[in-house]
C-alpha cells in the first residue's frame, strides 16, 4: 500500500501541514468566536442568505472538486478507489441534498461570511482528497478491503454516519413544520451528550481516516475536531443558559468525557 506520508510529494506534504495549522487557528478562533449561524447566528456579520441555500451552496463544491482532481489522476481506478470515493459521495450527496430540504428552518438565514469560510473549507479539502486519491494512490490491492484495519474503519465510518442522520432527524423532528424555538432532546445518545450529531460526525470521519490509512483523509479527520467540537462546547452552554432544567449529568459531545 503506497498511501503512506512518504509516498506524496515533498509540495503536497508541506501544504497539508499548512492546512493543519489553519485548523488549528480556526479552532481557536471558534472557540471565542461561535461561529453565527443555527442557534447561534446574530446581526453584525454582514448580508445573510437563506439557511437552506446556504446548506446548499457551502456542502456542494466539495464533490466538484473531488471529482475533478480524483478523475483527472493518472492512478488506474480499482474497487478500493469507488469505495473511497463511494463514501465520501455518500456523505457529501446527503449533506448537500438531503440534509437542507429536510431542515425546519423556514425564514432563518446565516451571514454569507460564514458560507464563504465553509465554501473555502470544502474547495481546500476537496482538493486534498482528491488529489491524494487520483494520483498517489495506486498502492491498494482488493485484499486492503479484508483487512481488519479498513473493516474497523469503515464500522466506525458507518457507525458515525448513522448516528449523525438519527441525531439530526430526532433534532429536526423537535419542531413542528412551521416551528422556529428550541426545546431540549431527549432519548438514546442524547440522554449523555448535548451534540449526537457531532459526535456521529467526528466517529465518521476518523473511520474514513482509518480504512484509508492516508495523511489527507488524518488531516480532514483532526480538521473536523477541530472544527465541530467548539460548536458542540457552545451548543451546551447555550442549552445550560436557556433551560434551567437543563439535565446536569449530560456531557457536550464525548459521553461521560466532554
Ligand atoms: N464537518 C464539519 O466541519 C461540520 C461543522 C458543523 C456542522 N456539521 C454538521 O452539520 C449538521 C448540522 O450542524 P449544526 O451544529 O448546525 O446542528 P444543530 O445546531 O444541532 O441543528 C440541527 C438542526 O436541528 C435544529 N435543532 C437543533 N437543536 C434543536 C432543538 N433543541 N430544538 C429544536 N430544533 C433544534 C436546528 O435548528 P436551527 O438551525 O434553527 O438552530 C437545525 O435545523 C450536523 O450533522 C453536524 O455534524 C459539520
Amino acid at each position: 500500500m503506497s498511501a503512506g506520508w512518504n509516498a506524496l510529494p515533498e509540495t503536497y506534504r508541506w501544504a497539508l501541514l499548512a492546512w493543519l495549522g489553519v485548523g488549528m487557528l480556526a479552532f481557536a478562533a471558534s472557540l471565542l468566536l461561535r461561529a453565527p449561524y443555527g442557534r447561534h447566528v446574530r446581526s453584525g456579520w454582514g448580508p445573510t442568505l437563506p439557511n437552506r441555500l446556504g446548506w446548499l451552496l457551502m456542502e456542494l463544491p466539495v464533490l466538484v472538486v473531488f471529482y475533478a482532481f480524483f478523475l483527472g489522476g493518472s492512478v488506474p481506478k480499482t474497487s478500493v478507489h469507488w469505495v473511497f470515493a463511494g463514501l465520501f459521495t455518500l456523505h457529501y450527496a446527503h449533506r448537500a441534498l438531503i440534509f437542507p430540504f429536510r431542515l425546519r428552518t423556514d425564514g432563518k438565514r446565516m451571514p454569507l461570511a460564514v458560507a464563504g469560510m465553509a465554501v473555502l473549507f470544502n474547495l481546500a479539502n476537496g482538493y486534498f482528497l482528491g488529489h491524494w486519491l487520483g494520483e498517489w494512490s495506486s498502492g491498494y490491492s482488493a485484499a486492503w478491503m479484508q483487512t481488519p484495519q479498513f473493516l474497523g474503519g469503515l464500522l466506525l465510518f458507518i457507525g458515525g454516519f448513522s448516528l449523525n442522520i438519527w441525531a439530526d432527524d430526532r433534532l429536526i423532528h423537535l419542531r413542528k413544520p412551521g416551528e422556529t424555538g428550541y426545546r431540549i432532546p431527549r432519548g438514546g445518545l442524547f440522554n449523555y451528550v448535548s451534540c449526537p450529531n457531532h459526535f456521529g460526525e467526528m466517529m465518521e470521519w476518523v473511520g474514513f481516516a482509518v480504512l484509508t490509512a492516508a495523511a489527507p483523509a488524518a488531516v480532514f479527520a483532526a480538521w473536523t475536531v477541530l472544527n465541530v467540537l467548539p460548536r458542540s462546547l457552545a451548543h451546551h452552554r447555550w442549552y445550560r443558559e436557556k433551560f434551567p432544567d437543563y439535565p446536569s449529568n449530560r456531557k457536550a459531545v464525548w459521553p461521560f468525557v466532554l
